[in-house]
């Protein structure tokens, strides 16, 4: 019996003077291991008799323990230190992710046409073409309802402009009296080119207001573009445009300092048959390419830096807010 109380003092002296992993497993080894000392007290066992066999089996099994517990306590505490050690050498890690222009320019006008009293619509990307083309007056033979230009799904088709979301939200009859309404979302056309992509963003927006005018709709316009551009100077410009949805309609330019045109939005006073099917009198609407106003925004000229995720080139945005 003295044999288990030298060793148990054994064990926990040698212990006491690990202090590296490395020693932590040779002290393991030295008396668990394959040829380590309670291992071999074990392997004598067979020559004693049945009595001594089980006084002595429980002694040596009960110090194998206490080396196992001893060499899992020592690896617990090497693991919280290790986990609080800081290396003040390793160069600190900059190329944190950024958010992509676009993504900066949706948070902004988000935050610009809340501030005008719009409520934000979603609606769907693949859309029922009543909604997408039917009950904006757009007839059958219209060129956008050809498979080349749009993608048609089998019953439905990628929604080619958000103006879709303009009957859904009349539809739901959610807003009553006067009212603003805009939704940001991905449309998709069948144009791949230097100046297209397939699929690209517009911001829709539409008021309804007994006294909506093409003065007011001027008026909510150049406020809205002055805010997104953080420009006071601009100055737009209504040109007489064609939608099949809108009576009159415009074409909108924007007007920098350099003094150069640039179009930018397609605006008018919704149909008056589009109006009246949801018990409305009166209202203007605007579609805007995001990509478009974005690049102005950035002087971003090549519109397919947009998606080809180069990683230097989203580092430029990186200090935008
Ligand atoms: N949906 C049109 C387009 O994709 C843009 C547009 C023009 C939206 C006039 C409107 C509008 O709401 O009134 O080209």
């Amino acid at each position: 019996m003295n044999e288990f109380i030298q060793l148990q003092d054994q064990i926990t002296k040698e212990f006491k003077t690990v202090d590296s992993a490395n020693q932590a497993n040779h002290f393991k080894s030295k008396f668990i291991g394959k040829n380590g000392i309670l291992t071999e007290l074990l392997n004598q066992l067979k020559h004693l008799d049945a009595e001594s066999k089980k006084k002595h089996g429980y002694e040596i099994n009960k110090l194998k323990n206490l080396v196992t517990s001893l060499y899992s306590s020592f690896n617990e505490n090497l693991d919280q230190s290790e986990s609080i050690q800081t290396d003040y050498s390793i160069p600190v890690y900059v190329n944190k992710g950024s958010l992509h222009p676009l993504t900066l320019a949706i948070k902004q006008i988000h935050e610009i046409m809340q501030n005008f009293g719009f409520m934000y619509e979603l609606g769907p990307s693949v859309e029922d073409t009543y909604y997408n083309f039917d009950a904006l007056n757009i007839d059958h033979n219209h060129p956008s309802r050809d498979a080349k230009e749009t993608f048609f799904t089998a019953n439905n088709v990628l929604r080619t402009h958000t103006t879709a979301v303009q009957i859904r939200a009349l539809e739901s009859q959610k807003y009553t009296n006067n009212f603003r309404v805009y939704s940001i979302g991905d449309v998709y056309r069948r144009d791949d080119d230097a100046t297209h992509l397939p699929m690209f963003h517009q911001i829709e927006g539409f008021v309804i207001d007994e006294e909506a005018s093409i003065a007011t709709l001027k008026y909510f316009l150049l406020n809205f573009l002055r805010k997104f551009f953080e420009n006071d100077n601009i100055s737009i410009r209504l040109r007489p445009g064609y939608f099949p949805f809108t009576e009159p309609s415009v074409e909108v330019d924007v007007k920098f300092e350099n003094g150069k045109w640039l179009e930018i939005l397609g605006a008018g006073i919704i149909r008056k048959n589009i109006l009246s099917s949801y018990g409305h009198k009166n209202g203007f609407a605007f579609g805007i390419g995001l990509e478009r106003i974005t690049m102005i925004k950035f002087g971003i000229n090549n519109m397919r830096n947009f998606v080809t995720n180069d990683y230097p080139w989203l580092q430029n945005y990186s200090s935008r807010r």
